[in-house]
């Protein structure tokens, strides 16, 4: 199944304070850019906060985030309700200009907070204990999951399959790379999945299943939902990892392997270089998320930042009844 795409050209527009336009990858995911002078303005108004503030106080991410609205005119918020509501696309490259370097992380970390929680409230972090995590991919790693393994793929999968929170956003941000080459975000929009239908109309696609993390996530309950349910469109939505899915038997552990291996071999998968300071921003629900595989490489080391959370703006809750 393709479903048609809605032109996003007219979507094109300069703001106070940023601009907007398609990618060059896709017209689904847009690339919002903030100017430097926006930048500083934010920083030098939210200076009185530093990031422990904000972690010990949830409101002030809401005062951060209108901070940065109103430096952008007022028009920020509706453009990213707009934008992550919008089936046709739901998917951002954040690129707020002159924070590009390590140095610069906390900084980083208020930019972001800002901006999620303009249509979102950013989950509690099992992994960090923060409404945030960071962490670093090494050379060297012997975790329990592929989150922090280099040379390999992290396979396609959504974010909070394991944890009862509603997770409906996701967002990745880099914060340092040195000796990097490959390792781009991999993302794959479900209506641009040719197999989408064959999976979403078997019957396995509505059977619940049981979803376990390993240790280090944090997490201690395993939950149990369905591979795929429906928006409040009618429109299939997905909530899936190969990691942490653990079939009963044999005719699930099957249609789940071949579910994978269809999701892996899409050519539809769109490969996207982040830069540091930038940052990707998603619908989780339609969306789903991987990375590719490094080279090798002993100074090798990437950082990261993730925050996760779910939306308060009606225009992009899931089901009317929210
Ligand atoms: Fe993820």
């Amino acid at each position: 199944m393709k479903a048609t795409v809605q032109p996003l050209k007219e979507i094109t527009l300069t703001g106070k304070g940023f601009s907007l336009q398609p990618s060059v990858q896709s017209e689904r995911l847009l690339e919002l850019k903030f100017d430097a002078e926006t930048v500083q303005a934010f920083l030098a108004g939210v200076a009185e906060w530093p990031v422990q503030a904000l972690e010990y106080k949830s409101m002030l991410r809401f005062r951060v985030a209108q901070v940065l609205n109103q430096l952008c005119g007022g028009q920020l918020q509706s453009l990213l309700v707009n934008t992550l509501a919008d089936r046709a696309s739901g998917a951002l490259l954040i690129t707020p200009e002159g924070l590009d370097c390590v140095e610069q992380a906390e900084d980083m970390v208020k930019f972001t907070t800002a901006v999620a929680h303009l249509f979102g409230r950013s989950n509690y972090d099992a992994m960090s204990g923060q409404y945030y995590a960071r962490f670093v991919v090494q050379n060297d790693d012997n975790s329990d999951s592929y989150l922090r393994q280099a040379h390999r793929v992290m396979e396609l999968h959504n974010d909070g399959t394991f944890v009862e929170q509603d997770t409906d956003y996701v967002l990745m941000l880099k914060i340092d790379e040195q000796n990097m080459e490959g390792g781009n975000s991999l993302l794959l929009h479900l209506d641009d999945w040719a197999d989408l239908n064959r999976f979403y109309n078997d019957p396995m696609a509505h059977r619940v299943m049981r979803w376990a993390a390993p240790p280090s996530k944090n997490t201690a309950k395993d939950v149990y939902h369905a591979v795929f349910d429906v928006d409040r469109s009618g429109k299939p939505i997905m909530s899936y990892i190969d990691q942490f899915v653990q079939p009963a038997n044999y005719d699930e552990g099957n249609w789940l392997t071949d579910l994978s291996e269809s999701l892996e071999t899409s050519p539809s998968i769109l490969s996207v270089r982040v830069p540091v300071g930038s940052f990707l921003l998603i619908n989780n629900h339609f969306w789903l998320h991987g990375r590719d595989k490094f080279v090798a490489h002993q100074g090798l080391r990437r950082e990261l930042m993730r925050q996760r959370g779910y939306f308060t703006h009606a225009k992009t809750l899931r089901h009317p009844k929210q």
